[in-house]
């Protein structure tokens, strides 16, 4: 050998590594499982944010995440429903606050799904409670006690979709991440069942049971509670199943998962799970919380979306990685296409990464998708085992059904992971050349590409939008431009649910909840036994929020607060501290305290409440905080020292009704 064919060889290497190898893809010995698509999971208040951009640059996000061959193009819309209960970065209001109320006008998930459908009538949708009210079952607390009563409370849900929306919900499941517990759960899941059949609703399934692979256990000891069924769903099953859920024969589904941070490693997370749900865990769909990061930067699970949009008042949103690597599967691909078997179009590449290949029913179109994400840049929200990648060149053989294809579609993603590489997403290639059923691709690390005979794929864009601004102060809100059973825009409840309400001539913002709602996850719903709503600029120092409140005479709550400086919400709402002015018209005293629970007492005194609004406000500047009722100061004293900054807020002492209007922060 010359030196020059040593350092030509050399150079190959470094360039293509050292693996070359071919994979087969055939369809004669027959193909694998049906896909059921990819989708977004709007839930725990992820999209709360979203609903009040203006109207251009929101008509923009939703083509991102749903209008076929643009962005996303999202199969699947799951969303939460509301359930008056902290389910991670907020509470989703009831349709049913009460066992006497049914509203269908509340929150933001139905309009969500009614943009979804008029962007891709063919999108799947899929309602899950995180909890529920109070009054779905008797004490002790549980709404597997009532299955009838639980089931009801879903299906009327399904079926105020369809009569207010035109909606058809495709898919519902029973109680987010709750415990397995084989006696109540099957009870609960076939009584849903019976009742959406009784009301006509055979179309609906049921995915079960949104948490471990637990449930299939008790599928294969129970053939009614298999029958019942008919997706079973897990939460971030780090792309493994088990082997009952293999031996159920039942469609497995990731019905929740993602859940990371959306930079580029975030993408590569997304990009890697799409693909290994299949090749390790024979998943035939994953969704990942969340949709859309519509939700204040300073609550839990920051940026976890497929992309973000959470500044209102800017029209500002980026279009994140995983939108991108969405599109490689989702654009080439429609529900019910088949993915080819294990060893024959699906698996691991001997160099490390992952392909698979789902077939048209016609087989008429082919997609493959390869990933070659290293652990590095693709660590979801668990821990991954260790595995090395490189670089490779990889000979596909096309065999059955796939022999006379002449060319394939390349498109190609290679985020940049050093400061001086540039971002590449879904881009489209030059075509490929298939010769006698062969071709050769040389992929890199940390690339994603689709090869695909399906000729529609687009990367959908608009003009930049606007440029970021922080929360606009001195912000006031009258409420009056909403329609009745809106949240208010901008406040982010935390604990109850705010809706406007309209008396006459004026609108305004009533707590609803009674009584403690049913939780979604112990630590998640805090038994402070009270409202809480937040609003504006983590950041926020120095800031007096001012409100007209009033206490209803029919189930009234005892008292109302105002916040500032809170420092934590979400699920992390146990210890939030801040300065929380605390007025009691019942026995006409405040609490100033520096924390919500109220156990850190900073001072209390007398106030005059009158029947009817009354002026609250509580301001705060450097180390003096000071209270006025009406305009009369009844506290001024030092702020506690800590914590320094935080968002403003409002609620309730404990559960029942009150009123807020006209108000402002400044
Ligand atoms: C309701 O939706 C269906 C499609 O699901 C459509 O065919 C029908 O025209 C719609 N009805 C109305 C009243 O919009
Ligand atoms: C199942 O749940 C019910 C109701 O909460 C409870 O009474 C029962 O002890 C639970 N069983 C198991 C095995 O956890
Ligand atoms: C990855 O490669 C490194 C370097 O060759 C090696 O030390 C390590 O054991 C490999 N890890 C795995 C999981 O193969
Ligand atoms: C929108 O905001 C993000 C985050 O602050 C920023 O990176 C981006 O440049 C902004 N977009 C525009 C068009 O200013
Ligand atoms: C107050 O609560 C009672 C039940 O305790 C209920 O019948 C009534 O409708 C409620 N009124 C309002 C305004 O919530
Ligand atoms: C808050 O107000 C105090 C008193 O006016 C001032 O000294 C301090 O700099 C302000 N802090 C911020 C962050 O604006």
């Amino acid at each position: 050998m010359t030196w020059p064919r040593a350092l030509l060889m050399l150079h190959v290497f470094a360039v293509y590594g050292s693996d070359a190898a071919t994979y087969v893809f055939d369809d004669s010995a027959g193909l694998g499982r049906t896909f059921d698509g990819i989708g977004g999971l709007s839930a725990g208040a992820s999209s709360k944010l979203l609903v009040n951009y203006p109207d251009e640059q929101r008509s923009q996000i939703l083509d991102y995440l749903f209008k076929p061959k643009f962005g996303a193009s999202l199969k699947i819309l799951k969303v939460e429903i509301g359930g008056d209960v902290q389910s991670t970065d907020g509470t989703e209001a009831s349709h049913m606050h009460n066992s006497w109320d049914e509203n269908y006008q509340r929150g933001y998930e139905w309009w969500l799904m009614v943009e979804a459908k008029k962007r891709n009538p063919d999108i799947k949708l899929y309602g899950l409670p995180w909890g529920f009210p109070g009054w779905i079952a008797a004490a002790p607390q549980d709404p597997y006690v009532d299955p009838q009563q639980t089931a009801t409370y879903i299906v009327k849900w399904v079926q105020g979709a369809k009569m207010h929306y035109n909606l058809t919900i495709d898919i519902v499941g029973i109680w987010n991440e709750r415990y397995y517990n084989a006696t109540y759960v099957k009870s609960l899941i076939q009584t849903l069942r019976k009742v959406l059949d009784v009301n006509n609703l055979g179309h609906v399934s049921v995915a079960a049971a949104d948490g471990t692979w637990d449930i299939a256990d008790g599928m294969l000891e129970d053939a009614d509670l298999a029958a019942a069924v008919t997706y079973i769903g897990a939460h971030y099953p780090s792309t493994v199943t088990t082997d009952a859920a293999l031996k159920t024969g039942k469609q497995l589904w990731a019905s929740e998962d993602y859940s990371t941070f959306n930079d580029n490693s975030g993408g590569g997370c997304w990009a890697r799970i799409i693909n290994q749900n299949y090749v390790n865990g024979h998943m035939t769909s994953t969704i990942a919380w969340n949709l859309i990061t519509s939700y204040y930067e300073n609550l839990p699970y920051p940026r976890n979306g497929l992309m973000t949009a959470n500044e209102p008042w800017s029209g500002n949103y980026t279009v994140e990685s995983p939108i991108w690597m969405s599109a490689h599967t989702t654009q080439f691909t429609e529900i019910g296409w088949l993915y080819l078997r294990h060893g024959n179009g699906v698996g691991h590449l001997q160099s490390g990464g992952s392909y698979v290949s789902l077939v048209s029913p016609d087989k008429k179109d082919l997609t493959i998708v390869i990933e070659t994400l290293t652990q590095e840049h693709s660590k979801c929200n668990k821990p991954l085992d260790p595995y090395n990648v490189s670089a490779a060149q990889i000979t596909i053989q096309l065999k059955g059904s796939f022999v006379s294809i002449t060319q394939l579609q390349p498109w190609h993603s290679k985020p940049g992971f050093g400061s001086a590489d540039r971002d590449i997403y879904f881009e489209k290639r030059q075509p490929l050349k298939v010769t006698n059923g062969q071709v050769t691709l040389n992929v890199g690390v940390d690339e994603v590409w689709t090869l695909t005979t399906v000729s529609t794929g687009n990367k959908g864009s608009y003009p930049p939008p606007p440029p970021s601004k922080t929360f606009p102060l001195p912000y006031q809100d009258d409420f009056e431009g909403y329609a009745v059973s809106m949240e208010p825009n901008n406040f982010a409840q935390q604990l109850g649910s705010f809706e406007i309400v309209a008396e006459g001539n004026n609108k305004f913002i009533r707590q609803m909840v009674l009584q403690q709602p049913l939780a979604w996850w112990p630590n998640a719903e805090p038994k402070l036994g009270r409202s809480f709503s937040v609003i504006g600029d983590h950041s926020w120092t120095n800031i007096s929020i001012k409100v007209d409140a009033r206490i209803t005479p029919v189930n009234g709550t005892s008292g109302v607060f105002l916040a500032a400086r809170a420092d934590k919400a979400g699920i992390a709402l146990y210890d939030t501290g801040g300065v929380f002015f605390y007025v009691s018209p019942d026995n006409s005293s405040y609490i100033l305290s520096s924390d919500l629970s109220k156990t850190q007492v900073v001072s209390t005194g007398p106030v005059k409440w009158r029947k009817g609004w009354n002026t609250i406000e509580l301001r705060i500047l450097g180390e003096m905080v000071f209270g006025f009722v009406d305009g009369v100061e009844v506290v001024a004293t030092r702020a506690p020292t800590e914590p320094t900054n935080g968002f403003a807020g409002l609620g309730t002492t404990n559960w029942g009704l009150a009123d807020f209007d006209n108000l402002y922060i400044t």
